[in-house]
Formats: structure tokens, sequence, C-alpha cells
């Protein structure tokens, strides 16, 4: 018996299909600004029809090795890999960093002989790169110094949720120029939006990384600027993000930086500045009285549980791309099965 149902196929035309797929999320920049954007729409796809991809990772292996903790991060990868058929391995690295027992390369060709896929929540970037120079399998990144890419892809799935051009948006960051603000300015520049930095003098991102995202954003008609301003930067701005102002591994100086980043709170004063339908965004945890008030992220303008939810859709949609045959842009259709 025919039965007519809805699913997904491969759209075969009108859209550049990625003959090379990208071996490792590591970085933004590992991604081409068509990269993201496809990953943005197959993100769409598999949040409004998750049934149709429960398949899509069975019989494959992933293993999962955190040297920091989390929630999110570690539980949208295990029901993100577990809805798509696959299974995931959690390794507690919280005792001992990757590369101390034995080198990375050693753990990187065991790890490529078992599974398919290795997630590395590192202190160090060069851990993360170091497994990934010398593993066949992908390597994805799910947090280190340097750059949270999963995360800042959620973000902007969600501010393309909730504006309809994301070129015409802006996304002020307030706070640290950390691995968050590294990320947001490299998918920002991707997608062609505009990001401002609003960080304290001499907590700016990192230059190159500025350079490369300034690079990115010239060729998409994106905009990248850094201030030490915070109220100039959330003038207007559609959507105001800010994260903790000590990182994992900087508690010791907490205390230190709590002075350092006072006027960098966004409280509803601050939220004032901004455009009347601003959005507030953070990537949580929150440090509820530090770098946000209560009132904001509680406030209905407030999106962060939104942007958590994207992270399991958009790491999906990241597996896919890298262990699921490369990036397909999908459109449900209507065939006889
Ligand atoms: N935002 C984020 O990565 O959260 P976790 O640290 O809980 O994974
Ligand atoms: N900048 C924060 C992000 C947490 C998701 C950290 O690295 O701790």
């Amino acid at each position: 018996m025919s039965t007519k149902v809805m699913m997904p196929v491969p759209q075969t035309s009108g859209h550049p299909a990625k003959e090379v797929v990208p071996k490792d999320l590591i970085s933004i920049q590992d991604l081409t600004p068509e990269e993201v954007a496809a990953l943005m729409d197959m993100t769409a796809q598999i949040k409004a029809r998750p049934a149709d991809f429960r398949g899509a990772l069975a019989g494959k292996q992933v293993v999962m090795f955190f040297e920091k903790p989390s929630l999110r991060t570690r539980l949208t990868f295990e029901a993100g890999v577990n809805s798509l058929g696959g299974h995931a391995i959690f390794v507690d690295q919280t005792q001992q960093r990757l590369g101390e027992r034995e080198t990375l390369a050693d753990v990187a060709h065991n790890l490529e002989r078992w599974v398919d896929c290795v997630i590395l929540r590192t202190f160090a970037h060069s851990t993360i790169t170091g497994i990934a120079e010398h593993a066949s399998i992908p390597v994805i990144n799910a947090l280190s110094d340097l750059e949270h890419p999963c995360q800042a892809l959620a973000d902007f799935f969600t501010l393309e949720e909730k504006f309809d051009d994301i070129t015409k948006v802006t996304l002020t960051y307030v706070g640290d120029g950390n691995n968050m603000a590294h990320s947001l300015m490299l998918t920002g520049a991707a997608l062609g939006a505009k990001v401002r930095i609003a960080a304290p003098k001499g907590y700016e991102p990192l230059a190159d990384v500025t350079k490369a995202a300034q690079k990115i954003a010239a060729e998409t008609g994106g905009k990248i600027t850094i201030t030490n301003d915070p109220v100039a930067a959330v003038s207007g701005a559609d959507a105001v993000y800010t994260d903790v102002w000590a990182s994992m591994g900087q508690e010791a100086e907490t205390e230190a930086r709590a002075k350092i980043f006072a006027k960098f709170q966004v409280n509803e004063e601050m939220m004032s500045h901004a455009a009347k339908h601003a959005l507030f965004m953070h990537c949580l945890p929150a440090h509820r009285g530090s770098e946000v008030t209560d009132a904001v992220i509680d406030s209905p303008q407030s999106v962060v549980f939104d942007q958590a939810e994207n992270r399991l859709h958009v790491q999906k949609s990241i597996l896919l791309m890298l262990l699921g045959g490369g990036l397909r842009r999908y459109r449900p259709r209507s065939v006889n099965v």
C-alpha cells in the first residue's frame, strides 16, 4: 500500500551543494559563509521535523571528553546524538587534562580506531587542534579558551528565528572579549550581521580574531566593531548579549574582574539604550547580579532558554554535516513511499 507522507529529500538544484565536507568544527573559521548559512537552513528543518532524522546517525559512536563542567553542552550533545540514532560516550576529563597521560597524537590514533567523532571541551584550544591534527575522524569544539562555536551558531539561529533578515540585525555583546565574543563575531560576520563588542580596556577580543572577522564581514556585508564604551555600543541594538566576567579557569580573577567590569553590567538602565524591541541573550550559566541582573534575564525580552534549546537542534545539524555525508539543503516534499 502506498501512503502519502512528508519526508525530507536532498535538494539537487538551486543551492550550492557542498562536495567537500568540512572535516572538523573547531573554529567558526572552519566553515565558509555558505556553509554557515546552510547549517542554519538545515537546523530549521531538523527543529521542525525531528522524526525525519531519527536514524540518520544509526551505528555511529561519538565520544565526548570534557575537561570543564557542563550542563547544556553535554546534555544537548548526548540527547542530540541519541535522537539521531547514534550512541554517545561521555568521559569526565576534569581530573586530568588531555595530553598529560599520553601524547595527543597517541590519544587521537586510538580514538580513530574505535569511534566516529570526538567532541572536546578543553582549557587550551591547542588540545583540540592537537587531536584534530592526528585524528582522521571529525573533531568538534565544545568550548575552548578561544572559541565556543556550537553556542554561537545556536545564538545566530535564535536571532534568525526572531528577526526576518539577519543582515539587518545589530547584536551588541557587552563584557569580556572571550571565547563567546570570538565565536559571535565570526558567526555574525559569516552571516552578514552587524556585531558590536564592548569590553573594558585590556579585555577586548584577540586582535587576530577581530581581524579575521572583519575580513569575512567585508565579503558578506556584515560589520564588526570593537569599543570600550558599552552605552554607545548598546545604543539602538536589536539584541544585547553578555557572558560571565570570569570564564571557567579564571575563577581566581573573579574579584578583580568584578571591579573592572562593573560598568559593563547589563541591567535595565543599560537595556534602555537598546532598541525597544531588543532581545537579551546569554549563553548561560549566568552569574546573576554580576554581568546581568535578575530583572533583565527574567524579563520578557530574554531569550536565554530559546538559545539553550537551539543548542540541541544546531548540534544535530553539525553532527549530520560532519558525520552524515555533508551539508544538504533539505526541503520537505510530498513523496510516495
Ligand atoms: N552555554 C554552555 O555551553 O553551557 P554549559 O557550560 O552548561 O555547557
Ligand atoms: N565564557 C564562558 C562560557 C561558558 C559557556 C566560559 O568559558 O566559561
